[in-house]
């Protein structure tokens, strides 16, 4: 495995460390957080500290559980853990992110960094579990690519109370599909138009291509099929040709946009361009129409967009 901390686009992946203690303790302390967890908040400092320490002296994949440290900008806003079955093939995964720095993608890019590792380390499967009521658990998990394996009803007594658990896998398999394999599959030239009017209608009336979705850039939209055309962005295509059309006016560089099946994917090649040293203008982040894009320039100005459906 290689050594930890690993840096992902927005975050750094570690191990615990004796100086976590106190962002620790805060988070795990929200009772939100802890709603549907093993634990009862608040956790004591003097918990946090042999928790923390506990963490900090495991060895990542020996049999049992061993804690991934999640900083942001220096500060520790949440951890994974991944819980190795003693045949080292099986797995188990927790995931916490602290309230204030919830709803940002951080799980998800946490998770697919451990996860990365997890499966290039030889297991074959791992498992999670989540309450029932736990929505934002459960779509993690799907989004992660976790498949939906069971509904184990008043299962688990927690909190004074008998709960529902959701059971949830993934394989090594499934993640080399979504995550390895050619990850660009298209390109597409973006032309930048003076007339998006006039160039729609050499493409569809004089060469026959399909007008397919429209953009306007004014109200940051996709436009219906009935109504006017408006400068932005439209696509065209024929057989198994697609071109894009974007009314500019001015002189701007050449665009093409690579295709990718995934976020993992654009994520992937994220991390490999980056480390071979491409400047990465914009690094992939959603974009309003939809799209998860990261836009890159080659030597003589021409940007790349490269970008999948947002995950
Ligand atoms: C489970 C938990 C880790 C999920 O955290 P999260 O921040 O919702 O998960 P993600 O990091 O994947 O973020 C996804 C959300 O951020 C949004 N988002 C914003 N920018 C994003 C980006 N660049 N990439 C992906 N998602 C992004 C997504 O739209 C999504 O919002 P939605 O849930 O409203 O659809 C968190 O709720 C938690 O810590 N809960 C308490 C502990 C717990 O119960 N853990 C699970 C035990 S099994």
């Amino acid at each position: 495995m290689s050594e930890l901390p690993v840096r992902t686009e927005r975050l750094v992946v570690r191990r615990f460390a004796a100086g976590d203690v106190t962002a620790f303790a805060a988070y795990r302390s929200d009772p939100e957080v802890a709603r549907y967890q093993g634990w009862d908040a608040p956790v004591p400092e003097a918990a946090a500290r042999r928790l923390v320490a506990g963490f900090a002296a495991a060895e990542e994949g020996k049999p049992g559980w061993f804690q991934y440290a999640v900083e942001r900008d220096g500060v520790l806003i949440g951890d994974v853990g991944i819980c190795w079955a003693g045949n080292r093939m099986q797995a188990e995964a927790g995931f916490t992110i602290a309230a204030a720095h919830q709803g940002n993608g951080y799980a998800s890019e946490a998770a697919r960094c451990v996860l990365d590792r997890v499966f290039a380390a030889g297991v074959r499967r791992v498992s999670a579990e989540c309450d029932a009521r736990n929505t934002a658990s459960a779509r993690l998990l799907e989004r992660l690519g976790f498949g939906l394996e069971g509904h184990r009803r008043r299962h688990t007594w927690l909190k004074g109370e008998w709960t529902d658990d959701l059971l949830f896998g993934l394989l090594a398999e499934d993640w080399r599909g979504a995550t390895a394999g050619p990850s660009i599959f298209a390109c597409r030239p973006n032309l930048l138009v003076a007339n998006l009017v006039a160039s729609l209608g050499f493409y569809a009336d004089v060469l026959g291509f399909e007008v397919g979705w429209r953009w306007s850039d004014r109200q940051a939209r996709f436009l219906t099929d009935d109504e006017p055309p408006e400068p932005g962005t439209a696509l065209v295509a024929r057989d198994n040709v697609q071109v894009m059309l974007t009314q500019v006016a001015g002189a701007h560089p050449t665009r093409l946009h690579l295709d990718v099946h995934t976020a993992a994917q654009v994520d992937r090649l994220f991390r490999e361009w980056s480390g071979r040293g491409a400047a990465i203008a914009e690094p992939p982040f959603v974009r309003p129409w939809g799209m998860y894009e990261m836009r890159l320039a080659d030597p003589d100005g021409t940007v790349l967009r490269v970008s999948s459906p947002a995950p």
